[in-house]
C-alpha cells in the first residue's frame, strides 16, 4: 500500500458521500445540499485524527499514536482532499438552488480555505525547513482554527430540535479531541517548570 494511503482516503470518502447523497435523496437540489453536508461530515475524523496526534503521543508514549502521528501529513493531505470534494458540492448546490450561503459563511468559510491550501501546500519537509517557525506557527493556527469551524457548527446544532443528538455526538467528539490537546498541553507545561527548576 502506497506510504499516502490516508491522502487518497480523504478523497475517496468524499466522493463516496456524494455518492451516499445522490442513492438517500431525490431531487437535485435536495441531493447536492446532502452532498454538502456528507462531504464536510467525511472530512471530520480525518481532521480530529491529524488535531490530536501529537497530543495523543506526548500523553500515550504507545505505539499506536506513534503510528498515527507517522502518517499525520497524509491524514491532513486527505482532510484537504475530502474538503476540496466539499467545495466541489457546495458550489453545485449554491448553483442548482440558486441560494447563496451568508456572507459570514463566506469569510470564515473562505479563509479556512486559504487556511488549509496554505498547510497542503507547506506540507513537504523542504517547506517546513524553509519557513523555520513560520511552518509551525501557520499549522499550529491553522489546525485549531480548522477545529473551531467544526466545533462552533456542530455545537449550533445543539440549540435545534431536528439536529440536537447529532450535533451532542460530534461536538463531543470536537470538545474530546479540544481535550487532549489541553491536557497534553499541560503536561509540557509541567515537565518544562520542572526541567527550570531542577
Ligand atoms: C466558503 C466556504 C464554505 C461554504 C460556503 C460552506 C458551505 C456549507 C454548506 C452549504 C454546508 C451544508 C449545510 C447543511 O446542510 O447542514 C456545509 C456543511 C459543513 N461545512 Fe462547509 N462550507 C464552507 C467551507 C467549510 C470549511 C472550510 C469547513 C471546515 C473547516 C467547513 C465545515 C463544514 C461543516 C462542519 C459542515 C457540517 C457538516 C455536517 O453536517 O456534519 N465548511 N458547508
Amino acid at each position: 500500500m502506497p506510504k499516502n494511503w490516508p491522502m487518497w482516503l480523504g478523497l475517496v470518502l468524499g466522493l463516496g458521500a456524494i455518492a451516499f447523497a445522490f442513492a438517500t435523496q431525490t431531487g437535485t437540489i435536495e441531493q447536492w445540499n446532502n452532498a454538502a453536508k456528507y462531504t464536510a461530515r467525511v472530512g471530520f475524523p480525518l481532521l480530529i485524527l491529524a488535531y490530536v496526534a501529537r497530543p495523543l503521543v506526548d500523553l500515550t508514549r504507545s505505539d499506536w499514536s506513534k503510528a498515527i502521528l507517522a502518517k499525520r501529513k497524509y491524514i491532513g493531505l486527505g482532510f484537504a482532499m475530502s474538503h476540496t470534494v466539499h467545495l466541489a458540492a457546495l458550489v453545485t448546490a449554491i448553483e442548482v438552488s440558486g441560494e447563496g450561503k451568508g456572507l459570514v459563511t463566506y469569510v470564515f468559510g473562505g479563509l479556512a480555505y486559504a487556511i488549509l491550501y496554505a498547510m497542503a501546500f507547506t506540507s513537504k519537509t523542504a517547506a517546513m525547513k524553509a519557513m523555520g517557525k513560520w511552518w509551525k506557527r501557520l499549522h499550529r493556527t491553522g489546525i485549531h482554527y480548522l477545529w473551531f469551524i467544526f466545533l462552533q457548527s456542530y455545537v449550533g446544532r445543539i440549540f435545534r430540535e431536528e439536529t440536537m443528538s447529532e450535533g451532542v455526538l460530534l461536538a463531543s467528539v470536537a470538545i474530546a479531541a479540544g481535550g487532549i490537546r489541553f491536557a497534553a498541553w499541560i503536561k509540557q507545561r509541567n515537565r518544562r517548570a520542572k526541567a527550570v527548576t531542577a
